[in-house]
């Protein structure tokens, strides 16, 4: 039989014509992303907060407008991976539960510093505020950026019920009273007492001791954090 002869059947008429080949490959690929994607939307462990986790409180959330303004997060990430060595270093990895609050999350993946997720109650207020006054007087080879300005300026309160009654509307379960008192409790603070204050709600909900019980054992490392650095070693 001569090529030209020869009508494709089957499969072959899916390989041998482009357009086809490109819509099924989007069909699939739609698909296979909607079944993997949209569950998230609805599992308790990705909509519901640990417990510990609580909204920010208005100063904190003050405090982490500073952290976004200030572009803190091109260096830091916030998010411990599962794996033995982050675990070590950082405490236990990150869970879905403990950013439903965060609009929007600042997990990032750049790492000039180290993680920041679990830093809430790692050092005092007192550290924090020397360290970010001029890194290098507590770490001579810091190459962190001074933010000086921090201890001279005031949080602007007036734009915290605003922003607290938006994030209510994406979820955070904020109540009327705590909108109305938010630029109250905030007035009069520097920005350098509401960045502190942020970094330390920080990973609080989530740490070996909470996860201790009952055996200690468990607290050293979770099964999956174990299994996960196992197979990165191989
Ligand atoms: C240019 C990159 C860079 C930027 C931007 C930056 N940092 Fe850092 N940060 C570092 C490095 C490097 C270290 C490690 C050395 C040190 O402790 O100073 C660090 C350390 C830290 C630590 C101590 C963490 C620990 O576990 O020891 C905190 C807290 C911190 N940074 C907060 C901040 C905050 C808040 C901001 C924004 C206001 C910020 N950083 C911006 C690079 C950066």
């Amino acid at each position: 039989m001569a090529e030209h002869d020869h009508k494709p059947t089957g499969h072959e008429r899916i390989e041998t014509n482009n357009f086809l080949m490109i819509v099924l490959i989007t069909l699939v690929v739609a698909v296979g992303g909607l079944v993997e994607i949209v569950p998230l939307f609805f599992q308790h462990s990705t909509t519901k907060p640990i417990e510990g986790v609580k909204p920010y409180t208005a100063l904190q959330l003050a405090g982490r407008d500073i952290y976004i303004r200030e572009g803190c997060y091109v260096c830091h990430s916030q998010m411990v991976r599962p794996f033995h060595a982050e675990t070590l270093r950082y405490g236990p990895y990150s869970v879905a539960g403990e950013f439903v609050y965060d609009h929007p999350f600042q997990w990032g993946s750049k790492r000039t510093g180290p993680d920041l997720a679990r830093v809430g109650g790692r050092y005092s207020d007192e550290w924090h505020r020397i360290h970010l006054i001029n890194p290098r007087d507590l770490v001579p080879e810091s190459n962190m950026p001074a933010y000086p300005w921090l201890e001279r300026r005031q949080v602007d309160a007036d734009v915290l019920p605003g922003r607290m009654a938006a994030l209510r509307k994406l979820g955070v379960p904020y109540t009327d009273e705590e909108i109305a008192k938010a630029a109250d409790e905030v007035r009069g603070k520097t920005e350098m007492e509401a960045l502190i204050a942020y970094l330390q709600s920080l990973g609080t909900a989530r740490s070996w001791d909470k996860l201790a019980q009952p055996s200690a054992q468990t607290a050293q490392t979770s099964p999956a954090a174990e299994a996960a650095s196992t197979q990165a070693a191989q």
